[in-house]
């Protein structure tokens, strides 16, 4: 029997802190149940205290899957006891507390006199408050998770005394987060290796490591740390996370999987369900996934030169170390068509990791019907794409009901829209520089708003002439970026439910935000 490797997903938690990756409630209740089937250890479902949203996202996933539910908490006690009520509830309850512990985060963010004025006090302030902080939250739950924020900078020696204090109250989990980025694989793995023989309780703990990507080393070093003594690994789906990321769980889990012969612990990632994860993130967070991604890029099994193609064909090893199968990878198949049947439809959803209601299902089989008369052949990735729309239609502030777009290569591009905006039917019209540009516009005045476009992009969902357009635009508004994907068959419509997809994630988390009681307290704090 090997060891076992604790698989800690952090997709919807630190994933989220992507740039414009905004996520709704139901859209990562989505996610979570797709990673309960995926067979993750410990969800990480997000920051209670940060919003309501995020409460409420954090408190649904904690009482609707069966996997451990961590749920983030600065050292403080408002957002351990936030962090608590959102989990309380559920079967298996993590609070996940952290401190910042390099001299760069502690004269940064605690510079203020009233946590000491040398650095040697304030490094005595850090301590205590993380050993009150992961007592409070121990008084609460039994499963408490530390985490020295940007240990990879950290002194080691004074990182041994904060692991030492939370292990005395009480933490049984000890993250080691290269929050930077800025560690090399070697050295990553001696601060592992050190830890395990220098923190005088650690048999009383599990070691994490949590990296990111900023030197394209989030991987190695998380790997690294597991041949040096960590028994648990957070990371991500397609490697999202803030700034270059974080660890992707694909690339790790497949890394213990296809060198087996190397390391002697494995994890119980149910490897089939890879690339319906991938994707079903990717959908919903609006974050393409670059095409020469490891595992779950699109051509990650796609061999294009002769010989290469040649030596598949005598012998799948010659070029191929897993197969496309072993992910969930095999070609996209043609699953239905214009007869196909409630029935038929709700499996294949079922499949591919969506659960739905009986009376959602009658509306995607309108839009599915619509699309294979259309189509005449519909694709696994056109199901994916259908059932995001069917999402952002329900969770709608502003809905688009009609739009018109006029143009041509003698006149001036114009465009009408008529939009329900928080149940009020809005109209207008604009003109533009083409015909996307005049829609935007036209939306603009309709719900009186004026964002700044930062990027829109066009693809093909499926191959076909009448293959279904996706439009992605990204939109920015006070330093967030917010992510919109329509689809349509016309790529003019498709560009107008993007924008206004981009607008609602934005408009609901303005909304949520104005609930917050301590905004002012969290500026800046991760
Ligand atoms: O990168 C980091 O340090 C984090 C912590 C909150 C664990 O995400
Ligand atoms: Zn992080």
């Amino acid at each position: 029997m090997k060891n076992q490797l604790i698989i800690f997903d952090t997709t919807l938690r630190d994933g989220e802190q992507s740039p414009g990756a905004s996520l709704s409630v139901s859209e990562k209740v989505e996610i979570a149940r797709q990673l309960e089937k995926l067979n993750v250890d410990v969800i990480e479902a997000g920051f209670p205290v940060s919003s309501p949203e995020q409460f409420e996202a954090v408190q649904r996933i904690s009482n609707e899957v069966g996997v451990t539910v961590a749920a983030l908490a600065r050292a403080k006690e408002i957002d351990i006891k936030s962090a608590y009520d959102a989990i309380k509830n559920g079967e298996k309850k993590r609070i996940h507390t952290f401190s910042s512990t390099s001299d760069y985060h502690i004269l940064g963010k605690f510079s203020d006199d009233r946590y000491g004025k040398t650095l040697t006090e304030k490094r005595k302030t850090i301590i205590k408050m993380s050993y009150d902080m992961v007592k409070y939250a121990k008084s609460l739950v039994d499963d408490v998770e530390f985490s020295a924020e940007d240990a990879g900078r950290t002194d080691l020696n004074y990182l041994v005394e904060v692991i030492e204090a939370a292990i005395e109250a009480g933490a049984t989990t000890i993250n080691i987060p290269d929050t930077t980025g800025y560690t090399l694989p070697k050295e990553f793995g001696q601060k592992i290796a050190y830890l395990k023989s220098k923190v005088r309780n650690i048999e009383k703990a599990i070691i994490s490591v949590h990296c990111h990507n900023d030197l394209g080393l989030a991987v190695a070093n998380s790997i690294a740390g597991i041949e040096n003594g960590a028994r648990q690994v957070e990371c991500t789906i397609n490697g999202i996370g803030e700034r270059a990321g974080n660890a992707s769980l694909e690339e790790i889990v497949m890394a213990l999987k296809v060198r087996k012969d190397i390391f002697e612990i494995e994890s119980k990632i149910e490897t089939k369900e890879i690339m319906n994860t991938s994707k079903l993130v990717s959908g919903y967070t609006g974050i393409i996934v670059q095409p020469n991604k490891a595992i779950v890029g699109e051509n990650a099994f796609a061999h294009e030169s002769g010989i290469h193609q040649d030596g598949m064909l005598k012998s799948r090893e010659t070029y191929e170390i897993m197969t496309p199968e072993t992910v969930g990878a095999q070609s996209t198949k043609i699953v239905l068509g214009r007869h196909s049947g409630r029935h038929g439809l709700k499996a294949r959803l079922d499949e591919l990791g969506y659960s739905v209601a009986s009376e959602e299902l009658n509306n995607i089989y309108k839009s599915f019907t619509k699309l294979a008369d259309k189509k005449k052949e519909v694709y696994d990735d056109d199901l994916r794409i259908l059932m995001g729309d069917s999402k952002n239609r329900n969770e709608a502030i502003y809905d688009l009901k009609y739009m018109h777009v006029f143009g041509g290569s003698s006149t001036i591009p114009t465009a009408t829209v008529r939009i329900k905006a928080d149940g009020k039917i809005v109209e207008d019209s604009a003109t533009g520089d083409g015909p996307v540009d005049a829609l935007f516009n036209a939306i603009d005045r309709a719900l009186e708003k004026k964002p700044t476009v930062e990027s829109y992009r066009v693809r093909s969902v499926t191959a076909g002439r009448a293959a279904l357009g996706e439009v992605a635009v990204r939109i920015r508004k006070d330093g967030r970026s917010y992510t919109g994907i329509g689809v349509s068959t016309d790529i003019i419509e498709a560009s107008a439910k993007a924008y206004i997809q981009a607008i609602n994630k934005k408009e609901r988390n303005e909304r949520s935000k104005n609930k917050i009681q301590n905004e002012e307290e969290l500026k800046g704090e991760i």
